[in-house]
């Protein structure tokens, strides 16, 4: 986990599912230089089902290799009429590239079902305080919640923090201007160069802008949900937590895995080569896992179809139940605490510690 002060948020089970589907590209809007939103038509047998804050795993051939890359959806099942993810580019990477270059409408691309945890439910009766802490492309989940939460809550308030290099860089921009027409909304900008007149705070996001935010807030009343770089949502975690905010209304997704940036794991012995059994659509498959190997590469390498998307311990595309057997995750950041205790797994960051590992997936 990228930042120890956090508890994991004790919360429902969530279903994970992993099929796939096809979807026709309606539109591509160039939102900033280096970003695109990518709008979907509806499946043709119906509409899709997600919730705000969930992810599309995209599925795509890249010179000839398939990748997979999870992508937050950025529309609302209450508001808008197509699903929508925004994806910005990473300098060097393959698929966020590919995705701004390469795509237009009319295509078809393929996705695995929406998935994911960093979500709420929205209920009329509800009176809270939605506080939007986003920096760069994490806006994506937080505006779909935040639009959700307009819609369907009259009584809830929103407020967005939204940390960006400048104001040519601030993805959906407009939108959220529009949506500050509606007295429930409230965004303070972060930019960290004002190269024009912009209302803003200049600099980095800090512990006393996020202080002064919650100043207008009835705490109790605060659910606050983080997503942006890692060293913008470990300010805001340590920044809430010296604040004296209870982890239980604080919910974060992070888009890198602490594991990815980490040296390589050092094996002090406890991995050595372990057969392993995975059940998965009905079909039992028996491999051995060697220590340099995770349960899932290891299982792709024997061509079992497993489900994926960001193999690295975030999305939960590959999650799945240990019947028996312990196994050690490199990173968990994917999982509620009840999850970790009803024994689920994630297999891309897995590794067998005893001999009896069975895990169930789907
Ligand atoms: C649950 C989830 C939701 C996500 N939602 C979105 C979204 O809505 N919009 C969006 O643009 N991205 C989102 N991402 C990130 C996305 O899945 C990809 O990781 C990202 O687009 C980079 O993929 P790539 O193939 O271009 O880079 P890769 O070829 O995979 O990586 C190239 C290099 O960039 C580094 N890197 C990978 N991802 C990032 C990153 N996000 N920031 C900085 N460096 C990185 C890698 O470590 C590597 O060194 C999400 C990730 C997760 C896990
Ligand atoms: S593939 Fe994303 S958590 Fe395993």
């Amino acid at each position: 986990m990228a930042f120890g002060l956090f508890k994991k948020k004790e919360n429902k089970v969530p279903e994970v599912k992993t099929g796939f589907l096809n979807l026709k590209v309606k539109e591509v809007i160039r939102e900033t230089e280096d970003a695109v939103s990518i709008h979907f038509e509806q499946p043709e047998d119906g509409t899709l089902s997600y919730k705000s804050g969930q992810f599309l795993t995209v599925v795509a051939n890249v010179n000839g290799k398939e990748e997979r890359r999870a992508y937050s959806l950025c529309s609302s099942p209450f508001v808008d009429a197509y699903p929508a993810v925004a994806v910005k580019r990473v300098e060097g990477g393959i698929v966020s590239n590919y995705l701004n270059d390469s795509v237009s409408a009319g295509d078809i691309v393929k996705l695995m079902e929406p998935n994911g945890n960093f979500t709420t439910e929205f209920t009329s009766s509800n009176e809270r305080h939605v506080v939007l802490f986003g920096g760069g492309s994490g806006i994506t989940p937080l505006m779909s919640i935040a639009k959700s939460t307009l819609d369907q809550e009259p009584n809830s308030k929103v407020t967005l923090v939204y940390a960006n290099r400048n104001k040519e860089s601030i993805i959906f921009n407009e939108a959220i201007k529009e949506m500050s027409a509606d007295d429930r909304f409230d965004v303070i900008h972060v930019l960290e160069a004002v190269t024009s007149e912009f209302e803003c705070h200049e600099g980095y996001l800090s512990q006393d802008i996020i202080g002064d935010v919650l100043k207008s807030i009835e705490i109790g009343k605060a659910e606050i949900f983080i997503c942006g770089p890692t060293p913008m949502m470990d300010l805001t975690l340590s920044s809430l937590s010296s604040l004296g905010i209870p982890d239980s209304q604080v919910r974060k997704e992070s888009f890198v895995s602490a594991a990815a940036t980490k040296e390589e794991n050092v094996n002090d012995g406890e991995l050595v080569a372990r057969e392993v059994t995975i059940i998965y659509d009905g079909d039992e498959y028996k491999y051995t896992v060697e220590p340099n190997e995770t349960i899932l590469e290891k299982g792709l390498d024997e061509d079992v179809d497993l489900p994926f998307s960001c193999q690295s311990g975030l999305c939960t595309a590959c999650r799945g139940k240990c019947l028996t057997g312990k196994v050690k995750m490199d990173e968990d950041e994917g999982l509620s605490e009840a999850e970790i205790n009803e024994g689920y797994v994630l297999p891309c960051v897995s590794h067998p510690l005893t001999d009896d590992v069975v895990i169930e997936i789907g």
